[in-house]
C-alpha cells in the first residue's frame, strides 16, 4: 500500500536556530498513524541537525530541496545529491516551480537530477504542474503529461516506486487559492493513469501523489481524502508548527 506523506518545504526560510527551534516544537507534538510519514525538507545547512533531531523517529524524514545533476566537479556553490545522501537523508526535492522559473530548469536537467537522485539512493520528490495560462488553454493534462515522462519514464519500475510526486499546479504555490477538490482529483487521477501505461497499473498504484499549493490546515482534510490524493507538499503553512502539526494530524485522521 503506497505511504501519505505530509512534506514540508520550508524553501529559502529560518536560519538554523529558527529551524531547529520549529522542529523541536513539530517533535513534541508529531503522533505517529499506520503508514503516515512526515518529511521535513529544509535548507542545506540544516539538514545534518535535522537528520540529528529526528533520526531515532522512524516516521519523519528528512529532506533536501534541490540536488546537482552532476556527481562532483567545479560547479562553485552546488551540492551533489551523493554528498546529501552522506547525511543520511532520505529525499529530495526536484523540479519545484521556482527551480523551473526563477534557475532554468529544464525537464532533461531534472531527469539528469533524478537520476542522481536515485544513484545515491535519495527518493526524489518530483514536482509538476501547470501556470494558470496552461490551464486556460486546457492544455494542462498535456504539460503535465510531458513534465513526468521527460523526466520519469525511462526509470525501471523498481526505480519509479522510490519515486514520490507532487502535483503543484504553478498559480496555486504560495497564492492563497488551492485547487478544488475535482481539480485535484482529477489531475492525480491523470497522472496515475499515465503511471500505469507506463509501468503497469500495480506499480502506478505503489507510487504516493503529494498535492502542494496553498495547502493549510482548513482545506487539507478535504484534499488529503480525495482518493487518489496521497499526501501534501506544505509551503507556506509548513513555517508555522501548529499550522503543519494540523495538516498532519488531518491526515492520521
Ligand atoms: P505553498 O507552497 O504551500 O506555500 O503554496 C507549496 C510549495 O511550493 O511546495
Amino acid at each position: 500500500m503506497r505511504k501519505t506523506i505530509i512534506a514540508a518545504n520550508w524553501k529559502m526560510h529560518n536560519t538554523l536556530e529558527e529551524g531547529l527551534n520549529l522542529a523541536v516544537e513539530i517533535k513534541q507534538q508529531l503522533l505517529p498513524a499506520d503508514n503516515l510519514e512526515a518529511v521535513l525538507c529544509t535548507p542545506y545547512i540544516h539538514l545534518y541537525h535535522m537528520h540529528e533531531l529526528f533520526k531515532d523517529v522512524a516516521f519523519v524524514a528528512i529532506g533536501a530541496q534541490n540536488c546537482h545533476q552532476e556527481t562532483h566537479g567545479a560547479y562553485t556553490g552546488e551540492v551533489s545529491a551523493g554528498m546529501l545522501k552522506g547525511l543520511n537523508i532520505q529525499y529530495v526535492i526536484l523540479g519545484h516551480s521556482e527551480r523551473r522559473q526563477y534557475f532554468g530548469e529544464t525537464d532533461t536537467i531534472i531527469r539528469q537530477k533524478v537520476d542522481q537522485a536515485l544513484a545515491a539512493g535519495l527518493k526524489p520528490i518530483y514536482c509538476c504542474g501547470e501556470p494558470l495560462e496552461v490551464r486556460h488553454h486546457n492544455a494542462h493534462h498535456m504539460l503535465v503529461h510531458e513534465q513526468i515522462s521527460e523526466a520519469l519514464f525511462h526509470l525501471t519500475p523498481e526505480q519509479i516506486q522510490q519515486v514520490v510526486i507532487a502535483y503543484e499546479p504553478v498559480w496555486a504555490i504560495g497564492t492563497g487559492v488551492v485547487a478544488t477538490p475535482d481539480q485535484a482529483q482529477d489531475m492525480h487521477a491523470f497522472i496515475r493513469r499515465s503511471l500505469a501505461q507506463q509501468f503497469g497499473e500495480q506499480v502506478a498504484n505503489a507510487v504516493s501523489i503529494l498535492y502542494g499549493g496553498s495547502m493549510k490546515p482548513d482545506n487539507a482534510a478535504e484534499l488529503l481524502a480525495l482518493p487518489d490524493v496521497d499526501g501534501g507538499l506544505i509551503g507556506g503553512a509548513s513555517l508555522k508548527a501548529d499550522q503543519y502539526l494540523a495538516i498532519y494530524n488531518a491526515a492520521r485522521g
